[in-house]
């Protein structure tokens, strides 16, 4: 039997009706049953102060003990701005310090976006993408998960309903769980 694959999960907004949170829930519901999915929730990670880096909050400390025990990460992430979001880019700059000390060295990841807007967040990806680089992370390619018109594809309760972008998702897990074995080999 294979070994089962621990995924960390966050998503980069705070708000209780957050569609990119909507996207984790999926995940966590969609994940085959030898992958578990823990998600976290980026409220209480103060604004980053780099006096503080070397004792930082207890949140933080919280935050980087858990993606260091995960075999992956799972992030899903808002575009404002056409980047990401500052709550996002503030608790990833936590967990990268201090220097010598990143908690992201060598993870494999994946990355989600939604949006109520026609691009489904795909500017902000890429520019994580490109902070993926410095914290030497090593991101799925395919399957891209963005979500357009995100508003259009829930349900009632605040659910990813549409079936296109519940398979998507499952196959992204199945990517990061594929990739996450193979680096470990
Ligand atoms: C946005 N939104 C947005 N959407 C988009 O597709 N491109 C953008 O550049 C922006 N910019 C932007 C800036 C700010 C400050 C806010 C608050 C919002 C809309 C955004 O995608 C939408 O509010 C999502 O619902 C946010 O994600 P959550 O909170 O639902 O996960």
């Amino acid at each position: 039997m294979k070994k089962p694959i621990t995924i960390f999960g966050f998503a980069g907004s705070l708000r209780k009706g957050s569609y990119n949170k909507a996207l984790l829930r999926a995940a966590v519901e969609l994940a085959p049953n030898d992958v578990k999915i823990e998600v976290f929730d980026l409220k209480g990670i103060p604004v980053f102060n780099q006096d503080l880096e070397e004792q930082p909050p207890k949140r933080v400390r919280e935050f980087k003990a858990k993606i260091r025990a995960a075999d992956a990460l799972l992030i899903a992430t808002p575009e404002y701005n056409y980047s990401v979001p500052g709550v996002l880019k503030n608790a990833v700059d936590w967990a990268s310090r201090p220097y010598g000390d990143n908690a992201f060295e060598g993870k494999p990841v994946a990355l989600m976006s939604a949006s109520d807007g026609m691009l489904g967040g795909a500017r902000a990806q890429y520019h994580l993408r490109q902070t993926l680089v410095a914290l030497n992370m090593h991101a799925v390619n395919r399957p891209e998960v963005m979500v357009a018109s995100v508003d259009e594809k829930i349900d009632e309760n605040g659910n990813i309903k549409d079936e296109k972008t519940r398979a998507k998702i499952k196959k992204l897990i199945q990517s990061l769980v594929d990739w996450t074995r193979k680096l470990e080999k």
